[in-house]
């Protein structure tokens, strides 16, 4: 296979490297010991993991809430159309590629991914800048122990993530001019805050594997920023020297930046953001400064202008 040089990694390249992967899963099934190495990477639906204590007390939002109610516009900018639109969705085998400022560049499958790291589950809390919230039992591991296996060296300052690009899977992708947003959807984290031990690595919520509409096979929940952040169906993860131009800052710069971080006391340019509706409540309730993690995380900001930084 030929080797990937980072400079010239774009989603179609790792698309082609996936496929010739997939290839090598194909034509490997003569052997019986490579059938049940492939059937060893089936996903299980059920996942094993150490609950969460909720030592905060929060109110779970119902599992038929959080998967109906949605935000994947590569299937629609709709709510509830990403639900039927990503139904046949393939998540398996899933190859997420890590590259840039670490030890050795590689792809690994999702299945070696979750073998590799013990699960556990987190019950956070998920604001939307759109003004909606919920509480979701994630089930993944920090993102920080991934950075540590990865090895990141002195020159890597952010981390990028990007969601595959496939229009076989995403209809949006197929819209070319036409389409929501560019693709493919990318953000990305100071490394400070990558490594923060909030920051979350999902593959599975409510004790199953991610369905298709909320991002699966696996995606990144930053608990303390708006949802945007958390992007969704990871493709790459990369470790850079610059900060990432994130798709909605690139998208509005007026109204989205880097930071994302959940604040009640700057409204976004056409709504406010003092209040949320929390999914399956009447009425509304204050938000909290970084949705109520300021504790764990405000000091990361101490040095910054969080009106202008947003
Ligand atoms: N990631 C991708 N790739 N595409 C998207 O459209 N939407 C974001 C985020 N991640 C999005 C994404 C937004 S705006 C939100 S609020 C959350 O996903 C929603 O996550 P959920 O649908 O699982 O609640």
């Amino acid at each position: 296979m030929k080797k990937l040089n980072p400079k010239d990694i774009t989603p179609e390249s790792l698309f082609e490297a996936r496929r010739h992967f997939i290839k090598l899963g194909a034509g490997a099934l003569v052997s019986s010991t490579a059938v049940s190495q492939l059937l060893a990477k089936m996903p299980e639906k059920t996942l094993t993991y150490k609950p969460d204590a909720n030592p905060l007390k929060l109110t779970l939002n119902t599992e038929e809430q959080a998967i109906n109610y949605v935000n994947f516009y590569e299937f629609s900018t709709d709510k509830e159309k990403p639900v039927k639109l990503s139904k046949d969705m393939k998540t398996s085998p899933w190859s997420v590629g890590f590259f840039g400022e670490i030890a050795k560049e590689q792809m690994i499958d999702v299945e070696d991914i979750i073998a590799k790291f013990p699960l556990e589950e987190r019950i956070y809390r998920f604001r939307c800048v759109e003004g909606w919230s919920m509480v979701v039992p994630w089930i993944g591991f920090p993102l920080y122990k991934l950075l540590d296996y990865l090895q990141p060296n002195a020159n890597a300052k952010y981390v990028k993530f990007t969601t595959r690009h496939d229009p076989s899977i995403f209809p949006d992708q197929n819209r070319g001019i036409f389409s929501a947003i560019k693709y493919p959807y990318v953000e990305g984290l100071r490394m400070d805050e990558a490594r923060h031990p909030l920051t979350f690595i999902a593959v599975g919520m409510y004790g199953k594997r991610l369905l298709p509409q909320n991002g699966a096979p696996i995606r990144l929940v930053v608990p303390w920023k708006y949802g945007f952040k958390s992007i969704k169906s990871l493709d790459l993860i990369e470790c850079v020297t610059q900060e990432p131009l994130n798709t909605w800052q690139a998208e509005n710069p007026k109204e989205y930046g880097f930071y994302a971080n959940v604040n009640p006391e700057v409204d976004h340019p056409r709504w406010t953001q003092a209040k949320e509706r929390v999914l399956g409540k009447l009425g509304k309730q204050a938000t909290l400064p970084f949705n109520g993690y300021a504790k764990e995380v405000a000091h990361l900001y101490k040095d910054i202008d969080l009106r202008k930084f947003f």
